[in-house]
């Protein structure tokens, strides 16, 4: 790829002229967007894959490779916003998948996948006595939601300004976002201790549950600090009210999650992503005396229902996963590899005096232009609309495959070559458009 340098262009200029090119590579991309737009609204059916002026779409993936239809291939740094831990095709997933294809599936019963997997899960992670599998990550967090407000009697539950936890549990745009679920909510700020503490006596007679996602990865890539979720922790043991950790994407941090890493307990913790093997997964777990009520054979018992729960393909893909491949030294290494990754980032930002700001913890990275800090999900605004779309557009252009937010999860195929090609891509960026980017 040959771009050269945009010395005196303004950002909209850059981008105007990115986008040109882009359009002019995709066409079969371009087609398919104007079909599906014919019986999806705006072409999508997962707002998070769009992208201006439209996304790429793949046809196939192999390893850490994703191939579009136009015939181009990326080198994949968005690991399906972290269900993609494994890499693409996996032999070892692809075969445990088969063989749970060739004894058949949808049984209508119990199998011995899903006793194992939550076997696994269990010794695992440090707050999971009891464990229940859903279908994706947003019905895990409204399982243990609803489960908190069934326990305490109590309706409301205290968030993360910004915080994503699911399709109808997003708290950028308020308390009161219209397709939210329609729980009752107070919002606090990541990192305010006496400010969160305030408000959780304030209202602690009516808090079921504190959701939070120990590093918000959606929200900006955000960690939330030791002394913080340890405030978290102290208050709700305090007020009866059920903490919960939202490890949809955190759970990779090591073979425990954060919750492990950072030697703090939740009540509760809700799953998805990897952990299913790269199949439609979700999971919450906790405490005996929470989840005990799930208990069919007792009198008292709460339903959970979902036909594909104990679906066999996720399981087996599962219990492959974490026994075979996702060691407690593989988690360690894959964290290791992101903070060193996120490290090179900084340094190429501040090579060319440019404002790249790489957040995040370990293998989740999130790249921000702008020198202001990222201290909260809101602050992530100051990055211009079109300097994220500049750098994503170019990133695809030099065949690498990123969100357009800039989020990025590395997988366990990525090579250090993969590593190496990825910072010199942002070098010639940031040396390309130095001036522009100076600007922001
Ligand atoms: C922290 C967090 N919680 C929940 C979810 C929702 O998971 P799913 O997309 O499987 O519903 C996500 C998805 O990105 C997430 O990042």
């Amino acid at each position: 790829m040959n771009v050269q340098a945009r010395i005196n262009v303004s950002l909209q200029e850059a981008l105007r002229e990115t986008e040109e090119r882009y359009i002019a590579a995709n066409p079969a991309s371009k087609a398919r967007q104007e079909e599906a737009a014919r019986s999806m609204p705006g072409g999508n059916t997962r707002t998070v894959l769009y992208y201006s002026p439209f996304p790429v779409a793949i046809a196939q993936a192999k390893a850490q490779t994703l191939t579009d239809i136009d015939g181009h291939t990326y080198t994949d740094f968005l690991g399906e916003y972290t269900a993609g831990l494994y890499g693409h095709s996996h032999p070892v997933i692809m075969e445990a998948i088969a063989r749970a294809t060739k004894d058949g599936i949808v049984f209508g019963g119990p199998n011995r996948e899903e006793a194992e997997l939550a076997r696994l899960m269990c010794e695992r992670f440090p707050s999971v006595e009891l464990v229940r599998f859903t279908n994706s990550g947003t019905e895990s967090n409204l399982m243990a939601l609803v489960t908190a407000r069934a326990h305490t009697g109590r309706s409301h539950i205290l968030v993360m300004e910004g915080a994503y936890h699911g399709g109808v549990l997003t708290f950028f745009y308020g308390a009161d976002f219209p397709i939210n679920a329609p729980f009752p909510v107070v919002m606090a700020r990541i990192n305010d201790i006496e400010g969160t503490r305030s408000l959780i006596r304030e209202n602690a007679d009516k808090l079921a549950a504190i959701l939070i996602e120990p590093m918000m990865g959606s929200g900006g890539g955000i960690p939330a600090t030791r002394e913080y979720l340890a405030m978290l922790r102290e208050e709700a043991t305090r007020h009866g009210i059920v903490l919960i950790f939202d490890e949809v994407m955190t759970s990779r941090m090591s073979s425990g999650g954060l919750q492990k890493k950072l030697g703090i307990t939740p009540d509760m913790t809700s799953f998805g992503k990897y952990l299913g093997g790269g199949m439609t997964f979700g999971a919450f777990g906790g405490k005996h005396e929470l989840m005990r009520r799930y208990d069919p054979g007792q009198p008292d018992y709460w339903p959970h229902a979902g036909t594909f729960n104990n679906n066999v393909l996720t399981m087996a893909a599962g219990v492959a996963g974490l026994t075979k491949i996702f060691t407690s030294e593989a988690a360690d290494r894959l964290y290791d590899d992101g903070e060193r990754l996120r490290a090179r980032l900084n340094e190429t930002g501040r090579k060319h005096g440019v404002p790249l700001q790489a957040t995040g913890t370990g293998s989740i990275i999130v790249v921000h232009w702008q020198s202001d800090p990222v201290g909260q999900p809101h602050d992530t605004q100051k990055t211009p609309a079109e300097a994220r779309a500049l750098f994503h557009l170019n990133m695809l252009e030099r065949g690498y495959y990123l969100a357009r937010r800039g989020f990025m999860a590395l997988s366990l195929a990525l090579t250090p070559a993969d590593h190496d090609g990825f910072v010199a891509a942002v070098d010639d960026y940031c040396g390309a458009y130095r001036n522009v980017l100076r600007e922001l």
